[in-house]
């Protein structure tokens, strides 16, 4: 396993380019299933997850072409082999659940592993199974599987959802577009790789509008055809990259990003005294004074602030000048980063699904864990203001959402390299 060892205090100076969202891509590979015809996915990341979604579909006999290292894929569902996704692969990643929509809508049956337990809380499935059975679907659980089928096919339906899940929503979203019949999603979750995932499925000819809004209406479709869609900007990467110049100073260009994707995110960064400029190459940023300002921050869903990059703001506000409130409202168990901040000087107390950070003038460098993907990265941020050496261990959950991101700070000046763990 590798560590990744920062050593901060050097201003960054540069461009950092974006590249596709992890969870936009996630998304639209398992939307292959619906069609016999390619699907041609082009600036998709190079990550560890999106691996693990190739391998998922490749066990149900999708074939999976990837060119330009992996940038471009051509999915192919014609010749499908299985309607199982296995727990061994479900269980690396919670997303492997958005094959059930898709699986259930042109095969009638799918048995889909659940994911179990996850680092940040219980993520359970109900709103996805609730929503589908509204739509004709019999689900049981057995063994650990979620055993689906739909006899004569899906029915459109009203589905309105208790809580804007954003998987839930994409999974109803492609189940629908070949369901017989009306789908209303009410209360539909609005991300941008939602909108992301509308725009795909409409290429490849579905019915579907609304996205962006809280209502998506679909009207099903016989079949679905080929089609060509570029992934959304990873707005989480994005916002990560625009606070790295905040912690050691410098100004930083992140390339491809735009404001409509992180316009909370840039409000609470206004506030905290950081400026965010936009242009045709991207979203440049610089601290305004030394530090930054305390802010109080509550993560909601879009276009609220966004729970994945909670983390990485609250190793900055663990720098700024006051005291901040950070109140996390999606996940029960994410504050797993706090104790490692600690850990290198910082002062923050949790309460429940409350942090109250005091900002303390510097950190210092220390070795710390990286329990999730967000965590590990705002542990990196930390390292790059601090004193001396951060070493930070079990990075692969770094690898899961972050592409080459020694090189990508490198090549704005920062001090950080990959090692193998000791
Ligand atoms: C997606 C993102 C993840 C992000 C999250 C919230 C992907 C691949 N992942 O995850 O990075 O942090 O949105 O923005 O896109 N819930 C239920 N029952 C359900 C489904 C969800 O109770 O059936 C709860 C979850 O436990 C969680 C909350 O709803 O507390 C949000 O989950 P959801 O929006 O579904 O997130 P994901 O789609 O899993």
């Amino acid at each position: 396993m590798d560590s990744i060892i920062v050593s901060g205090g050097t201003p960054l100076n540069g461009d950092i380019p974006i590249a596709g969202a992890k969870n936009a891509a996630l998304a639209l590979m398992p939307a292959t299933l619906l069609s016999g015809a390619p699907l041609t996915l082009t600036n998709v990341p190079r990550l560890s997850d999106i691996k693990t979604m190739t391998a998922l579909l490749e066990s149900l006999g999708v074939e999976v072409t990837s060119m330009q290292g992996g940038k471009v894929q051509v999915l192919s569902s014609h010749a499908m082999t299985s309607t199982r996704a296995d727990y061994e692969i479900v269980r690396k990643m919670r997303a492997s659940n958005l094959v059930l929509g898709p699986l259930l809508a042109r095969h009638h049956e799918a048995i889909v592993s659940l994911p179990g337990g996850c680092a940040i809380g219980a993520r359970p499935m109900d709103i996805h199974i609730d929503a589908l059975e509204l739509m004709g679907a019999q689900i049981e659980l057995r063994d650990g599987y979620l055993h689906a089928v739909a006899p004569g096919g899906l029915k459109g339906a009203r589905v309105p959802l208790r809580f804007a899940s954003v998987g839930a929503t994409e999974n109803v979203a492609m189940a629908a577009t070949l369901a017989k019949g009306t789908t209303v999603i009410e209360n539909a979750a609005r991300e941008p790789e939602i909108v992301d995932l509308v725009r795909c499925l409409r290429a490849m000819g579905a019915q579907i509008e609304g996205e962006g809004t809280s209502t998506i209406e679909i009207q099903g479709v016989e079949a679905l055809g080929a089609a060509t869609h570029p992934v959304v900007t990873d707005r989480i990467e994005l916002g990560t990259y625009m606070l790295a110049p905040v912690f050691c100073g410098g100004e930083v260009t992140c390339l491809g990003g735009t404001l409509d994707l992180v316009t909370s995110f840039v409000e609470k960064l206004d506030a905290a005294g950081v400026d965010v400029s936009e242009s045709d190459r991207g979203l440049t940023v610089k601290l305004r004074g030394d530090r930054p300002r305390a802010v109080d921050v509550v993560t909601e869903p879009f276009p609220g602030f966004p729970t994945d990059l909670q983390a990485q703001m609250m190793a900055m506000l663990c720098l700024a000048d006051g005291t901040s409130k950070l109140e996390e409202r999606i996940f029960e168990n994410r504050f797993m980063h706090a104790p490692e901040l600690v850990r290198m000087g910082a002062n923050i107390e949790v309460q429940g699904g409350q942090a109250t950070v005091h900002g303390v003038a510097r950190l210092k460098g220390a070795p710390v864990m990286a329990t999730d993907l967000r965590a590990s990265v705002s542990l990196i941020l930390a390292g790059l203001a601090a004193e001396g050496e951060t070493r930070v261990n079990r990075v692969y959950h770094l690898d899961r959402g972050y592409e080459h991101v020694e090189d990508k700070l490198s090549a704005v000046g920062a001090r950080i390299e990959r090692v193998q763990e000791r």
